[in-house]
C-alpha cells in the first residue's frame, strides 16, 4: 500500500520570486497537510549530498550550484497516496511538458529552476525528509 508521507522542497527560483505563499496554498488546497516546514539554505556540498544520485549526470555540477544559490523551503507532507498525488500536483520535471495548472507549469522557469522537488518513492521520501528534519519517522 502506498504511504501517506512525501517530501518536497520549494527551490531558489520560486522562493526568490516570492511564490512560497501561492505554492503552499496550492499544496494545502490539494489536500496535503504540512507536517514540517522551514526556510533554509544549502551549501554546495550539502546540495551535492542531496542530489548524489545524479552525480554522473551532465547537469549535476550546475544543479548543485543552482540549488545552493538561494533560500529553499523543505517540507514534509501528509496525504493518502502522498508520493504519487504530489507528483501529479507538481507536473513534469521539464516545465514545458508540465500539464496546465500544475505547480511547475505555473511557476517554474526552466528544467533546472523548476520551482519544486517531489520525492519519487516512499523510500526516498523518508530519506530526503530525514536530510532536513530529525525524527521524520514520527511525522
Ligand atoms: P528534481 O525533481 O529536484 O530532481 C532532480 C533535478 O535535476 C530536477 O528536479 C531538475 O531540477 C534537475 N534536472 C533534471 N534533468 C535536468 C536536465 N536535463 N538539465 C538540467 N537540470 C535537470
Amino acid at each position: 500500500m502506498a504511504g501517506n508521507i512525501t517530501f518536497t522542497m520549494i527551490k531558489p527560483d520560486a522562493v526568490g520570486a516570492g511564490n512560497v505563499g501561492a505554492i503552499t496554498k496550492m499544496i494545502q488546497e490539494a489536500g496535503f497537510t504540512i507536517k514540517a516546514m522551514k526556510l533554509t539554505k544549502m551549501s554546495g556540498e550539502r546540495a551535492g549530498q542531496f542530489y548524489a544520485v545524479h552525480k554522473e549526470r551532465p547537469f549535476y555540477a550546475d544543479l548543485c550550484k543552482y540549488m545552493s544559490s538561494g533560500a529553499i523551503v523543505p517540507m514534509i507532507l501528509e496525504k493518502d497516496n502522498a508520493v504519487e498525488d504530489f507528483r501529479k500536483l507538481i507536473g513534469a520535471t521539464d516545465p514545458t511538458k508540465a500539464e496546465a495548472g500544475t505547480i511547475r507549469n505555473l511557476f517554474a522557469k526552466s528544467i533546472e529552476a523548476n520551482a519544486i522537488h517531489g520525492s519519487d518513492s516512499d523510500e526516498n521520501a523518508l530519506i530526503e525528509g530525514s536530510f532536513f528534519f530529525s525524527q521524520t519517522e514520527q511525522f
